[in-house]
């Protein structure tokens, strides 16, 4: 009995230590490039007729935004994120990778509180978001941000 426990413990243990730098692993661009394959089934599960003017919502530096923009050409993409001290992401960033991109005409960023959207109804054809919405503190209830988005 004593041996299961610290074997299991150990296998506990183990498991703790290897799944971190699995997981940078799995992520990393040279690696499974998981983050890279997120922000493509997003872009692609796009309809057609929600290309035009979409709302990125969480940012961080941008990448998703940018990544959109890239990939349809006629699309206009604002990128909101509150760019809180919890994170090193910055507008900075954000504006930088999208001229890197050469696609700055067509996608901005501004702050705002993903809990409560500063925009009028219909300003946009759809809105994407990676990895955010459970990281947004600035309401309890979860479900008030998705229904700012919708
Ligand atoms: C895990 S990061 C994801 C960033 C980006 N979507 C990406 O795919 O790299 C979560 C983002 O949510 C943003 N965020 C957290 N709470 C927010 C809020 N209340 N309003 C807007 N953005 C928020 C953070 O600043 C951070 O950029």
């Amino acid at each position: 009995m004593y041996r299961i426990i610290v074997a299991t413990l150990f296998a506990i243990l183990l498991i703790s230590f290897l799944f971190p730098p699995y997981a940078c692993v799995m992520f990393s661009q040279k690696g499974g490039r998981l983050q890279e394959k997120f922000y493509d089934l997003i872009t692609q599960s796009l309809r057609e007729e929600v290309k035009s003017r979409i709302l990125d919502i969480g940012s961080g530096n941008g990448v998703l935004a940018v990544k959109l923009a890239q990939q349809y050409g006629g699309v206009q993409v604002v990128g909101i994120d509150y760019w809180g001290k919890d994170w090193e992401y910055s507008k900075k960033v954000c504006e930088k990778n999208a001229q890197a991109a050469n696609v700055e005409n067509r996608v901005h960023f501004q702050k705002g509180d993903a809990a409560a959207l500063d925009f009028a109804n219909d300003t946009f054809d759809g809105a994407i978001s990676n990895l955010t919405f459970h990281e947004v503190k600035s309401v309890a209830d979860k479900k008030l941000v998705l229904q700012a988005a919708l």
